[in-house]
């Protein structure tokens, strides 16, 4: 609750308890005399007040299914409302507009409190208690009083770590478990966000056919489709796109939350998969399907399902135009894995990250290709990013190799650049920070005297990846070079090492493993920062050279002489 609003209820508490008092002395008179500020108070009787134990136990939650139907939480009978705010009607949902200001409440939005004629300081109220939930739709509410502190040797006994989660199998299989950090976890609810036409639902239908086809037992088991956003025709086209024919894959096409659980329940499913959070809704919830109100309510609802059934929920959530999740906040907050999948518009390689993570690291990747049949686990990602032509450039200038990290995986990637000279001279960069560029060139000029000041200078990073980590200055600058001297970099070289303002090289973090990778890739030379040979010791990398420089002018002279 918003610190504007519990000041609004607190006044409108102390404004109605004073009334009130009036007519029944035997009310006390401040908040103080409860030992919980619960917006119960509100429905309660004034003996209810008195009943210490019923206020110290009275749950905060502020949402409407936080209580079983008919129940305070404690599984106690609820006692009979006191109308004290706004307008009511039995069965319906109840709001009422309170200032924040002075608390006056009305039964109907105005630009200004009518009271105190403050500007905009209403607020809506939902009065809660309202929405009814049917009976036996237990899963809904939680069961207040059932659970108690445990042990943790009696939590983890029986538990068997190593075979916890429901394993994914295969090269696809394998690529999801590892962004997941080891397979899904029972009862766990991951948000799988990305942009629209990604591949999301794609991704999630692959994912539940495995399991369909063949659980942690080796045996099929039962997985629900649900989906708001296309018919079951449909996912059944698509399914048939992608050559799934799992007899245990059930698809079901509903928006409406209770029914969705209610029906997909009995089926007893290993997995239940919703697409997406921005369609369905829940009877008695303000707002359309989306909204902010209906996005939380549904989200907490899939979560308290997933707790007690321990069946986990794969959720789809749409991104906004700026690449948040649609929907508020809290969203993020409620689940316990976020998934993004990313991928650019023109390129056919998917991305899967983890941005939070309750069961496992959030430093992984998964990398697939979108094909025809469907998403594919990337053999060797190391490589996507390199060009067909790289392999036979040996007389091409201007080409140079920067070994990145992302997560904890290593791509190679190719640096492009051209300078021309006779032209105006300009700058044009794709794939990297201008100011990251314009400074390179700059220590270029300055700290190695090349005459870049009359060319236009063009640099590119093939496959639209973008270049964010300083261990891909060097490529860069090697590029540069390559162009302006017009002497090709032969293609068994690869550059790692960040430029700083003095043209001296920088080492940069996880050096080894960089190296590792490519050596693995049959690389013959590598060019590093001094101070980062230092400390890779003796270490042998399949043979590779590894050549240690201190500066770009060094750089110049080990790899644009004449071999
Ligand atoms: P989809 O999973 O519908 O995306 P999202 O749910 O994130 O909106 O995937 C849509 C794109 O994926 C669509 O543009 C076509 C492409 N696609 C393939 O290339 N191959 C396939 O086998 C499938 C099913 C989709
Ligand atoms: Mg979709």
């Amino acid at each position: 609750m918003q610190v504007s609003e519990m000041r609004a209820l607190r006044l409108i508490f102390y404004t109605k308890t004073q009334r009130l008092q009036r007519l029944h002395p035997s009310i006390p008179n401040s908040l103080s005399s409860f030992p919980q500020f619960s917006r119960h108070f509100l429905h309660s009787t004034p003996s209810l007040h008195h009943s210490n134990s019923t206020a110290e136990t009275a749950p905060r939650a502020w949402s409407i299914y936080d209580h079983a139907p008919g129940t305070d939480g404690n599984g106690n009978a609820k006692k009979p409302n006191l109308d004290i705010v706004g307008n009511k009607k039995k069965g319906k949902a109840r709001f009422s507009w309170v200032c924040a200001d002075c608390g006056h409440s009305d039964g109907q939005w105005w630009g200004a409190c009518r009271e105190c004629n403050a500007v905009g300081t209403l607020k809506r109220f939902s009065e809660g208690g309202s929405a009814e939930v049917s009976e036996g739709k237990t899963w809904l509410s939680p069961k207040a009083g059932e659970s108690r502190p445990m042990r943790l040797t009696d939590v983890n006994r029986g538990i068997n770590q190593l075979n916890w989660r429901i394993p994914l199998h295969g090269p696809f299989g394998n690529e999801v478990s590892r962004v997941l950090g080891g397979g899904i976890v029972p009862g766990s609810l991951v948000l799988v966000g990305g942009d629209p036409g990604v591949g999301k639902s794609t991704l999630l239908l692959q994912i539940a056919a495995m399991i369909a086809e063949r659980n942690d037992l080796g045996q099929p088991a039962p997985v629900v489709y649900v989906s708001g956003e296309e018919s079951v025709e449909q996912i059944g086209n698509r399914a048939d796109r992608l050559s799934i024919g799992a007899d245990e894959l059930f698809l079901y096409s509903n928006t409406e939350i209770e029914d969705i659980l209610g029906k997909s329940q009995p089926l007893s499913p290993r997995v239940i998969i919703v697409d997406s959070i921005q369609t369905v809704y829940l009877q008695g919830v303000a707002g359309s399907a989306g909204g902010p109100a209906q996005v939380k309510e549904c989200t907490s609802a899939l979560l308290r399902f997933a707790k007690r059934t321990n069946i986990p929920i794969l959720l789809i959530g749409h991104v906004t135009k700026s690449g948040d999740l649609a929907g508020p906040h809290v969203l993020e907050h409620i689940v316990d894995v976020v998934l993004y999948m990313e991928g650019e518009k023109y390129s056919s390689y998917r991305l899967l990250r983890s941005l939070k993570n309750r069961f496992g690291s959030t430093d992984e990747l998964g990398v697939f290709e979108m094909s025809p049949s469907g998403l594919q686990a990337v053999s060797n990602p190391s490589e996507m990013f390199l060009s067909d032509q790289y392999s036979d450039s040996e007389y091409l200038a201007g080409l140079a190799v920067a070994v990145i990290m992302d997560g904890s995986r290593t791509f190679l990637i190719e640096v492009q650049a051209l300078c021309a000279s006779g032209s105006t001279a300009s700058r044009q960069v794709n794939g990297i920070q201008a100011s990251r560029a314009d400074m390179i060139i700059s220590v270029l000029m300055k700290q190695t005297g090349l005459k870049l000041q009359e060319d236009a200078i063009f640099l590119n990073v093939v496959s639209g990846v973008k270049l964010s980590e300083t261990a891909g200055d060097l490529a860069v600058a090697a590029a540069i070079c390559s162009s302006f001297l017009e002497f090709p970099i032969p293609n068994n070289i690869a550059f790692i090492g960040e430029v700083g303002l003095g043209g001296e090289l920088r080492t940069v973090p996880r050096m080894e493993k960089r190296l590792n990778t490519v050596a693995k890739l049959g690389y013959k030379m590598c060019i590093v920062p001094k101070s980062a040979e230092k400390s890779l010791g003796s270490h042998g990398f399949e043979g590779m050279e590894i050549i240690g420089c201190r500066n770009l002018k060094e750089v110049i002279n080990t790899v644009f002489r004449a071999h």
